[in-house]
């Protein structure tokens, strides 16, 4: 149960000085600044408050709605006012417009009676306090607008069902089935539910993959730059990495290599640079591994939010005997849900689960229950369509900046720079924003001068403010 600072140490001087609403203003701003309140901590109501202080409602709604603007508080419907999760990074403006209604990100924010945990803070930077700061993190997504009531209807569901008896190692049968009608209606895969394995998510797929065709040794291709998480897996797998190169479209057919065991790609979204394949790479793809006998992992992590583009048909549905299809709910809802799906032909889905079998692994039934209740109820689908519009606002604040890349679809997008990245990123966090340098990205030596900016896990007021600080940093 969250209870409000009714405790708040406040006062206001009616003798003198600024105005009262401005002098709340200031104590409530700098009650956050030095860490009196934290991310989370529920407010007093206007009328609460204006009696404490002895001052007209009008006062304190003043204040309210001037912080609002400011991203320092947000509102949870008809649950009150809290201190955002994330404070902002830029000294606020004057002049900007107070306006009480707090944006989607924030009404959506309310979760149950408790507050949500604050954002993750990033390590203290050496110019300024961490609380001030604005990470722009990639791969993260917008926990907190998953629906309370959504959440909660689905993990319902899966408490009223009676554990199996033991843990089937296909995934329960009926996830399966309503998986194999969600890839069809959503992705186009023409999938049943034999060719459909439940896993915890993209790294378990290809880890679970890995395990079953991978002998160490084997040469596997990744892009490059790419995924760091898939590339170690693989790598404890045993196999040699290959870096395969990676251009603005994505991976370069031409240049692969004919050796490779299993080539892992990203082709909807590229990881990190954001190309969308085209089909005749697509076609020639899958050609190159019908010729040399690879196997081609396609993960789709982020498929779903797109904007302003139409799908491309995936690369499983090309050729779903040379290609297996990862997919996970770690983008769409959130990565601590820990659920996810494989599409592969029935014989692989078959050895891969057999493999699973003999080591004891499984997906917890409770999770897979409440994934085929949100799935069956349209709610994922409904929250899908409105994160997406949501991040299509964040996505369209960064716009707003030049010689961006990548944005066509997913949670971040790249920023190609003239100046080194590591300087930039030195600025930016001058600035009170966090950026990761493409360099990570890369198994060699770094090719590409950019920056990645994240903006999943980033309210869209922060986005705005961290897009402004930015923003005189870049040639015009
Ligand atoms: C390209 C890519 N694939 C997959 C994942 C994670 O998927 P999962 O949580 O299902 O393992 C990430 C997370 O950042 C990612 O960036």
């Amino acid at each position: 149960m969250t209870t409000s600072r009714a405790d708040l140490p406040l006062l206001v001087d009616r003798s003198a000085g600024p105005p009262l609403a401005l002098q709340l203003t200031a104590q409530l701003r700098d009650a956050v600044t030095t860490g009196v309140l934290l991310a989370g901590d529920k407010l007093p109501s206007t009328r609460d408050l204006a009696t404490t202080l002895e001052v007209s409602r009008t006062v304190v709604t003043t204040a309210y709605a001037q912080l609002f603007a400011e991203g320092w508080l947000e509102g949870r419907h008809g649950s009150g006012t809290y201190v955002a999760d994330v404070v902002p990074a830029l000294p606020r403006l004057p002049d900007a417009a107070p306006s009480p209604a707090p944006d989607l990100s924030s009404a959506l924010a309310a979760f149950s009676t408790s507050p949500p945990a604050p954002a993750a803070r990033p390590a203290a930077r050496d110019s300024g306090s961490a609380s001030n700061f604005i990470e722009l993190v990639t791969g993260v997504p917008w926990a907190a607008g998953i629906d309370p009531a959504m959440w909660r209807r689905a993990w319902r569901h899966a408490g009223t069902q009676a554990p199996s008896f033991f843990p089937d190692p296909f995934g329960l049968p009926e996830l399966r089935a309503e998986l194999a009608h969600y890839l069809r209606r959503s992705r186009g895969l023409a999938v049943t539910p034999e060719h459909v394995l439940v896993t915890r998510g993209v790294a378990n797929g290809l880890s679970a993959i890995a395990a079953a065709l991978v002998q160490p040794g084997d040469r596997v291709g990744v892009e490059e730059p790419g995924y760091e998480g898939a590339r170690e897996v693989l790598r404890r797998a045993g196999a040699q990495i290959v870096a395969c190169r990676v251009d603005g479209a994505g991976v370069v057919p031409e240049e692969l290599p004919g050796d490779l065991k299993l080539l892992y790609v990203t082709p909807a979204h590229q990881y990190p640079l954001g190309g969308r394949l085209p089909v005749h790479r697509r076609q020639a793809l899958t050609a190159w591994a019908r010729s040399t006998g690879a196997v081609i992992v396609e993960d789709d992590y982020d498929g779903e939010f797109r904007y302003d583009v139409a799908p491309l048909p995936a690369l499983y549905s090309m050729d779903p005997e040379v290609v297996v299809y990862l997919g996970t709910a770690s983008k769409m809802l959130t990565p601590v849900f820990g659920v996810g799906w494989l599409a592969a032909s029935p014989d692989l889905v078959r050895l891969l689960a057999e493999r699973r079998r003999e080591v004891s692994e499984r997906v917890p039934e409770p999770a897979q229950h409440a994934l085929l209740a949100m799935l069956t109820s349209g709610d994922l689908e409904r929250h899908v369509r409105r994160m997406r519009l949501e991040y299509g606002r964040r996505r369209a604040a960064l716009m707003t900046l030049p010689e961006l890349r990548g944005d066509s679809a997913g949670l971040h997008v790249v920023l190609e720079l003239r100046r080194p990245a590591a300087e930039f990123v030195d600025a930016a966090a001058e600035r009170g924003v966090g950026l990761s340098d493409v360099d990570r990205f890369f198994l060699g030596p770094p090719t590409l001068n950019a920056v990645v900016l994240g903006y999943g896990a980033t309210p869209l007021t922060q986005v705005r403010r961290a897009a402004a600080a930015l923003l005189p940093l870049l040639p015009t």
